[in-house]
């Protein structure tokens, strides 16, 4: 039977005998191969497609963690915010653990998929009139207020669940790579995989970290600015954050690495996310393209080295954004009902 990363990683978590092990299957997802791009940019390229995980993003590796420990210390209730994919992911486990769980949206920003996610999951969804930052601050309120478990990346358990996706990297591959690229929003989950790298080492199962390398959103660029940004936009909403609580941590990943964080334009985003599709045959969330993107500039800029082996993580599934995709990239030919317009279409 498939396990979940709870009992895959049992001795590496902080787990004691009273953690419910709560399991929806979540990680072991595929590293795929990315032959044409990487010959196209000279690389050795791989994607972590964790789009596959049961609710489609890489928060479910946290989450399973972060609830089981709600659960253990007692929790009534679940609460955070979210650019969309930490509240599908939190209603689904608040859903396995059987206790509710409110999520704190900014309105009208949220990718449909991910809203009829955490509305199908039965959570209260409440979408508030701001941004993702200080729908943040609500959460943190109403967890210091009410009491309600705060299971935003605040919460440590979260980054260390998703330091899974880490080792799952290099136990696949036998070693570390060379470079691991990675979208950036609230900054979580790339100091969740230094953290997870720098575990390894100390255990002797890598014996080197690879160069982080974190790709922000022109609109939302907090981390390459150096300033934080107090109206972010981009079309990429998952990672549409001007106040990353996790900066620190971000810096301290990039810089222990030796990495560095770039910001690409929406436009590249989207077309990353054309290629990655249409050229690799997998499909992911605008956000979870960013990392391709800012590849493609360090290529045409000239400081992509060549030859060395680099793993895109693929944090989230394209079908949670379909109007993305439909809206700016894609149209259906559209024809009559008939043999003779069909037969103008294709080839001959
Ligand atoms: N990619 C996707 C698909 C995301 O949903 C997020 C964050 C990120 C990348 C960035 O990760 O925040 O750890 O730097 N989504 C959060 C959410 C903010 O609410 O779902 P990060």
């Amino acid at each position: 039977m498939r396990k979940g990363i709870l009992t895959t990683y049992e001795t590496l978590l902080p787990l004691t005998e009273r953690t419910p092990r709560l399991s929806l299957c979540e990680g072991n997802t595929p590293l795929v191969s990315l032959k044409r791009l990487g010959r196209e940019l000279g690389v050795d390229l791989y994607g972590k497609f964790d789009g596959l995980n049961p609710t489609g993003s890489f928060k479910d590796r946290g989450m399973v963690l972060a609830v089981s420990k709600a659960v253990e210390e007692g929790a009534k209730a679940l609460i955070c915010a979210s650019t969309g994919n930490t509240s599908a992911s939190a209603a689904a486990y608040g859903a396995v653990a059987g206790i509710p769980c409110y999520v704190l949206l900014p309105a009208g920003k949220v990718a449909l998929g991910k809203l009829a996610q955490a509305l199908i999951y039965g959570a209260k969804v409440i979408a508030v009139r701001g941004n993702f930052d200080s729908a943040l601050e609500m959460a943190r309120q109403a967890s210091a207020e009410r009491g309600l478990a705060m299971v935003n990346s605040v919460n440590p358990y979260r980054l260390y669940g998703q330091r899974s996706a880490s080792w799952e990297i290099c136990d696949e591959l036998g070693a570390a790579p060379d470079w691991i690229v990675l979208p950036v929003g609230n900054a979580g989950n790339i100091s969740a995989y230094c953290a997870g790298l720098e575990q390894y080492k100390e255990l002797s199962r890598i014996s080197r970290l690879p160069r982080l390398v974190g790709v922000q959103a022109e609109g939302a660029a907090p981390m390459v600015r150096g300033v934080f940004v107090d109206e972010p936009e981009t079309v990429a909403t998952a990672i549409r954050i001007g106040h990353p609580v996790s900066a620190d941590k971000a810096r301290r990943a990039v810089e222990l690495t030796g990495g560095e964080f770039l910001a690409v334009s929406d436009d590249e985003i989207l077309q990353a996310q054309k290629r990655l599709a249409s050229q690799e045959g997998l499909f992911a969330e605008p956000a979870s393209c960013a990392p391709l993107a800012g590849l493609v500039r360090l290529k045409e800029m000239g400081t992509l080295p060549k030859g060395i082996r680099v793993v895109l993580v693929l944090t989230g599934n394209g079908l949670k954004d379909p109007d993305a995709a439909v809206q700016t990239i894609a149209r259906p030919i559209e024809i009559d009902s008939s043999w003779d317009a069909l037969s103008e279409v294709l080839p001959l």
